[in-house]
């Protein structure tokens, strides 16, 4: 793809149960555009795993931050500045590599037009963030009731007391930090965005699923929920499903932005959707999303 060419940018969301090929799709991409200078924050280590056993001749390096919220590049995983993966095991770590990747864009060297940007695990930032909060918001508490002994204690017993453990301002306090973070990625950042996330069945009669999810299952027609912020699906132009099968590898596009003339049946009942043969994610966007090189 052309390095300063503007060209139409993919946001997608990919989604499927653990092992279902997510972080191998984002290495496939890589692996296919070896020039680019691409960039990645991860939460759990699959990319770590994938780099050292499947994909050792990716010019990947993974960084990992210290206590004084520096990065620095792991020993054994310094290959090069194709891809840049941020080890991001905390919220703050995030917001940190946001702001790291957001300097390489500035400076020009990296994530540009044609290079991509990966997410992996946007369930577990987001649950991250929340656990985070909690934790955070019960130690002070802590320190003015000194009884307390841990955060679950606390908010426990904040919770006994009949107070919810997070009140509506809460919500507000994480649902703008977590939009902050996301946003740059879904709309600023010149490069393609690929994310990753959990995706599980929903019951569309249950009063526990949220309004914005049974809205997404209607319009995609399949009582799926992609998991994570309630309203992140909606900031993805092009939501997929990947699964490991008998069959092998594969992945359901259950909506696209309708480019090359395929619009998807949205809002449709008993829509059957394609599911492709998925063995490189990079062939499969060459062939489906008409990807160039
Ligand atoms: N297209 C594929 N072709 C061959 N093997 C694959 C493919 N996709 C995934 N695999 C194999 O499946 C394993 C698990 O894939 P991967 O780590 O990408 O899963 P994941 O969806 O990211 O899971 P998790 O949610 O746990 O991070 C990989 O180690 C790889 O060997
Ligand atoms: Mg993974």
């Amino acid at each position: 793809m052309g390095q300063t060419q503007p060209v139409i940018r993919e946001r997608m969301i990919l989604g499927g149960p653990s092992g279902s090929g997510k972080t191998y799709a984002m290495c496939k991409i890589v692996e296919g555009l070896p020039n680019g200078h691409h960039v990645a924050i991860e939460v759990d280590d699959g990319f770590t795993k994938l780099l050292a056993l499947e994909f050792p001749n990716l010019a990947a390096t993974i960084y990992d931050i210290d206590d004084k919220m520096e990065w620095h590049p792991r020993q054994g995983f310094a290959k090069g500045d194709t891809l840049r993966v941020y080890h991001a095991p905390s919220f703050d770590a995030v917001r940190s590599a946001q702001i790291s990747i957001e300097s390489l864009v500035a400076q020009q060297i990296a994530a540009m037009y044609g290079d991509f940007a990966f997410i992996d695990g946007l369930d577990l930032i987001y649950n991250t963030q929340r656990y985070e909060y909690i934790s955070k918001a019960s130690s002070m508490m802590r320190k003015q009731k000194l009884t307390i002994k841990d955060e679950w204690q606390a908010a426990m017993e904040t919770r006994a007391t009949g107070a919810p453990i997070l009140e509506p301002a809460d919500w507000d306090v994480i649902a703008s930090f977590y939009e902050k973070f996301i946003t740059y990625f879904a709309f600023q950042i010149p490069a393609h965005l690929v994310c990753a996330t959990n995706i599980e069945a929903i019951d569309l009669d249950s009063r526990y699923v949220s309004k914005e999810a049974k809205e997404l299952a209607k319009s995609i027609g399949i009582p799926l929920k992609f998991e994570g912020q309630k309203r992140t699906p909606r900031l993805f132009d092009t939501l997929l499903g990947m699964a490991h099968t008998t069959a092998g590898f594969n992945l359901t596009i259950y909506k696209d932005r309708g480019g090359l003339g395929r619009a998807w049946s949205q809002g449709k009942q008993n829509t059957s959707y394609m599911t492709y043969e998925c063995a490189d994610f990079f062939k499969t966007g060459q062939e489906l999303f008409g990807w160039q090189v």
